[in-house]
């Protein structure tokens, strides 16, 4: 009897770790460095693959983390990516990375969600407050506050942001559990698309009047990444 329980515990675990692991598929091969045109290359899922022979150190790097984007734009924040795009040999690894400059009083990711990855961000520089927004129905907002070497996780697809709350610049180091988390910057998304969603449908989803969202939606819709 002991022996089932046991077993049937171990199937709900092996399970749930399945599900856990959801996100980008498990590699199939050592790696598989993504190239544009299909001369010469296999699809798997996500980019066309290189052929291994000929995959050098230069698909499985990038430099520039180092480097201080300019926040100068209305939100005080700028993303500096370092995902498949950037580094064809993450292609089918299921991890990538971005740095994010914040500008001092007040520079903000704006709420926004990642549609494939779980975030893990890493303060190395100034003081963030930060926050993310469980799903319906109980909308439980989440928030820390942030200082060098503070560590903070933000699960798939949750409504996140972060506030430089310092007068000094902030600076951090997020890693993906994708090779190409997706942003939805919900602001952009909702009150920026092209075409506009119809102001009567925002009206009543946000419960305003209908010139309030047409004012909205006449604003420039700066996006940081
Ligand atoms: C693929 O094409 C894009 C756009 O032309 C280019 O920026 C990028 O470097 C190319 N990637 C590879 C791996 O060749
Ligand atoms: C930063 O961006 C602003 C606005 O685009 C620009 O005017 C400024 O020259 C940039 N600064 C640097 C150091 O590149």
């Amino acid at each position: 009897m002991k022996g089932v329980h046991f077993l049937v515990a171990f199937v709900f675990l092996a399970l749930a770790a399945s599900f856990a692991f959801a996100s980008d598929p498990s590699s199939l091969q050592d790696f598989c460095v993504a190239i544009n045109d299909t001369k010469d290359g296999v699809f798997v899922n996500g980019k066309l693959c290189k052929d291994p022979k000929l995959a050098t150190a230069k698909d499985f790097f990038f430099s520039g983390l180092d480097i201080a984007g300019n926040t100068s734009n209305p939100l005080g924040s700028v993303i500096t990516p370092a995902n498949v795009a950037q580094i064809p040999g993450l292609n089918t690894l299921g991890i990538s990375m971005a740095r994010v400059d914040y500008a001092p009083y007040g520079g903000l990711n704006p709420p926004h969600t990642h549609p494939r990855a779980t975030e893990i961000l890493t303060v190395l520089e100034g003081t963030l407050y930060v926050g993310f927004v469980t799903s319906n129905p109980d909308n439980r907002l989440i928030t820390k506050v942030l200082n060098p070497g503070d560590v903070f996780v933000f699960p798939v697809g949750l409504i996140a942001f972060q506030l430089n709350v310092g007068k000094t610049k902030a600076v951090a180091i997020a890693a993906f559990s994708s090779q190409n988390p997706g942003v939805n910057t919900i602001a952009n998304a909702v009150f920026g698309s092209t075409p506009p969603i119809r102001s009567d449908v925002l009206a009543k989803a946000f419960q305003v009047d209908k010139n309030i969202v047409d004012h909205i939606q006449k604003q420039f819709w700066d996006v940081n990444n």
